[in-house]
């Protein structure tokens, strides 16, 4: 790992339920320890971003969430959650184009820099999703697909607004399907989406924290995290398991689990 703080995050998806989530994330802040060279987020559903808030009072654990309304203003805009709100109950991050947004809710390229700047104009720190199909990957198109969706944000709002991003790579052919990219083929990716921004500005580059998301886990997260481009991983199906996720982040963060 460079000079980065690793993040790893764990993004819940559509899964808990009040109290499941509640044990998870006491069963993590009991866990994270001082927190050590990493930072721990967690991403639950909206409804239960206002209680973890509250649960995590007092934890070095920070909170964000899986996704935002593209409007900034309040209006009518029946079933969207603006970020003003989600800053209202706590959070600091906010996933944008998450590839099950894309794919499911056929977000465009256009609307995910409309949410990365929405989130970004109330002060939060928008997670940018990028990545490749298994049919792109087999194309020979994974350069081109990733410098497509980096370069949205880049032609549209300038590398500046990289300076207060996080971006994560996930492979969507490795996203839930026990299919991870090697630490080679994620690195591979890793280093074009930081030279893309670095040829446009290089110290933006080198601060920015690229994670790695599609099936981390428990024990393939060490060799993910050891590579130089890779700052830490945003996590699906492990996040649900405090073993699993506790492990991952002690990966990053080079401290011992607690006993
Ligand atoms: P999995 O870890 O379940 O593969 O999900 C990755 C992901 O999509 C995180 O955002």
């Amino acid at each position: 790992m460079g000079k980065r703080t690793a993040i790893v995050a764990g993004n819940w998806k559509m899964n808990g339920a009040l109290g499941a989530s509640r044990d998870l994330v006491v069963e993590l802040a009991a866990g994270v320890g001082t927190g050590g060279g990493a930072e721990m987020l967690l991403c639950p559903p909206f409804v239960y971003l206002d209680a973890a808030s509250r649960w995590l009072e007092s934890t070095p654990i920070a909170l964000g969430a899986q996704n935002l309304a593209s409007e900034v203003d309040p209006g009518a805009y029946t079933g969207e959650v603006s970020g003003t709100m989600l800053r209202d109950v706590g959070c600091v991050y906010v996933v944008v184009g998450h590839s099950e947004r894309r794919t499911l809710y056929g977000e465009s390229d256009e609307q995910v820099v409309a949410k990365f700047r929405a989130a970004q104009t109330v002060g939060l720190v928008p997670i940018l999703c990028v990545g490749e199909t298994l049919a792109e990957r087999e194309g020979g198109r994974t350069e081109t697909v990733v410098s497509r969706q980096v370069n949205a944000v880049l032609e549209t709002l300038g590398a500046s607004v990289l300076a207060a991003a996080v971006v994560a790579y996930e492979p969507v052919w490795a996203i839930g399907t026990g299919r991870t990219a090697t630490p080679d083929q994620a690195q591979e990716v890793h280093a074009l989406i930081r030279a893309l921004i670095a040829a446009q500005d290089a110290t933006i580059a080198g601060g920015l924290r690229i994670l790695y998301g599609g099936s981390v886990k428990a024990g393939n997260a060490e060799e993910l995290f050891a590579r130089d481009d890779i700052d830490g991983g945003l996590v699906g199906g492990a996040s649900l398991d405090v073993s699993e996720f506790l492990t991952i982040f002690h990966a990053a963060s080079g401290q011992e689990p607690a006993p």
